[in-house]
């Protein structure tokens, strides 16, 4: 008795596994992880449990970015922001500040959001 035909063989092959991001995603995802930095203490993405320290979800782009240049120079006194501002540079502070200009302010739970 002949043995049934072979059986499927599924062969799946995944061709280096790699993924191509179109460079806005690939640009939001970097500034995603640079603000992350800053969940610590002003909560997931900037949105501060008791408004301590500040949130900064959703504020206004230039004033977040004028505020890190401010901590970064020494111009706007602080405990802690004038260091943690010196470890950036302009480019990853301006990043930073559109990813929180970008998030909706709100409640400390984050949002459901395409892309996470
Ligand atoms: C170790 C805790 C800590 C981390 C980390 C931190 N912050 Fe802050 N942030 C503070 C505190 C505290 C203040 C109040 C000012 C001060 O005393 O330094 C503040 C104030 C600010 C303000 C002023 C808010 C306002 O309404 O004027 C901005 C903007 C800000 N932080 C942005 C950031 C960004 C962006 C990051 C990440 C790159 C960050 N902070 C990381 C603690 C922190």
């Amino acid at each position: 008795m002949n043995p049934t035909p072979n059986s499927v063989v599924l062969a799946l092959v995944i061709a280096g596994g790699h993924i191509a991001l179109p460079a806005i995603a690939a640009d939001a995802t970097h500034a995603r992880s640079l603000a992350a930095t800053c969940f610590t203490c002003h909560g997931t993405d900037g949105r501060s449990v008791g408004g301590v320290p500040p949130s900064i979800a959703g504020q206004d782009k230039n004033y977040l970015l004028q505020q890190m240049q401010d901590f970064k120079a020494g111009k706007r006194p602080a405990t802690i922001m004038h260091q943690h501002a010196k470890g950036y540079t302009d480019e990853q502070l301006e990043l930073i500040a559109g990813y929180f200009a970008s998030v909706e302010p709100g409640a400390a739970a984050p949002a459901p959001r395409a892309g996470y």
